[in-house]
């Protein structure tokens, strides 16, 4: 082969847990709340929050990118971006989206599809005003996703603004917000050896009902 790297001989052995149904929990959220506390308590994950939210464009091709995950309750998983961007018009057009967390170390996936909905704007005016000032102005200065002439357009914007807010409160941006992601599905993937891995599905059923099943791996 030309220029192209062979990977079949590189191969992992999945061994350091297991899912089984005796021990899961009830709900996927709270099924979450443990793998979730146990990524972040590993030295070795460096942002347990890192998820890929993959949303359906007008194309009907799926765009998938990172995000991070910013608070998560019995609702829903709430993470904040710019409105107008990609994944905000995929989002206005579709409301659905599906996350996934992989954390490599603990041979553990999340894969979760949702309803997406904007959350109430005074909490992200509270999230927005908790962020460092920095932070603040890079998303007054940046229209996510577009296109833009060069590095400067962006560093001179923000110099401009940094004078004009030096003193002065910086107000959210109305594009900018945060969504919440509320599951219907979640299905939690444990390595297991022999490529027998653990599967299961919680399955939203009524609006209220958690229905666990396994699947084939
Ligand atoms: C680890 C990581 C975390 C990120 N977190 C966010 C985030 O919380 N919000 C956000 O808008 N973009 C975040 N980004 C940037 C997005 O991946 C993406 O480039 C951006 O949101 C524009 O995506 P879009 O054009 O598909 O809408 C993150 C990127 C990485 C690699």
């Amino acid at each position: 082969m030309n220029n192209s790297e062979n990977l079949h001989s590189k191969r992992r052995i999945y061994e350091k847990s297991q899912l089984i149904e005796s021990e899961i929990k009830e709900t996927p959220i709270e099924q979450f709340r443990d793998w979730f506390l146990d990524a972040e308590n590993a030295p070795e994950v460096s942002e347990a929050n890192a998820m890929a939210i993959s949303t359906v464009e007008k194309d009907g091709c799926p765009r998938t990118r990172m995000v991070l995950l910013k608070s998560y309750n019995g609702e829903g998983f709430i993470f904040y971006t710019n409105y107008d961007s990609r994944k905000g018009k995929s989002i206005e057009n579709t409301h659905q989206a599906c996350l996934n967390f992989f954390w490599p170390s603990l041979e553990r996936q999340i894969i979760i599809k949702a309803h997406v909905e904007k959350i109430a704007e005074h909490l992200s005016d509270g999230y927005f005003h908790s962020r460092p000032k920095g932070s603040q102005l890079g998303a007054v200065v940046s229209p996510q996703s577009q296109e833009i002439p060069n590095r400067d357009f962006l560093e001179n914007k923000l110099k401009d603004l940094e004078k004009e807010y030096e003193n002065k409160d910086v107000p959210r941006p109305e594009n900018w917000g945060g969504y919440i992601a509320k599951p219907y599905e979640m299905e939690f993937w444990q390595g297991r050896p022999n490529r027998l891995h653990d599967r299961v599905l919680y399955t939203l059923e009524d609006h209220i009902d958690w229905k666990i099943s396994r699947l084939a791996p």
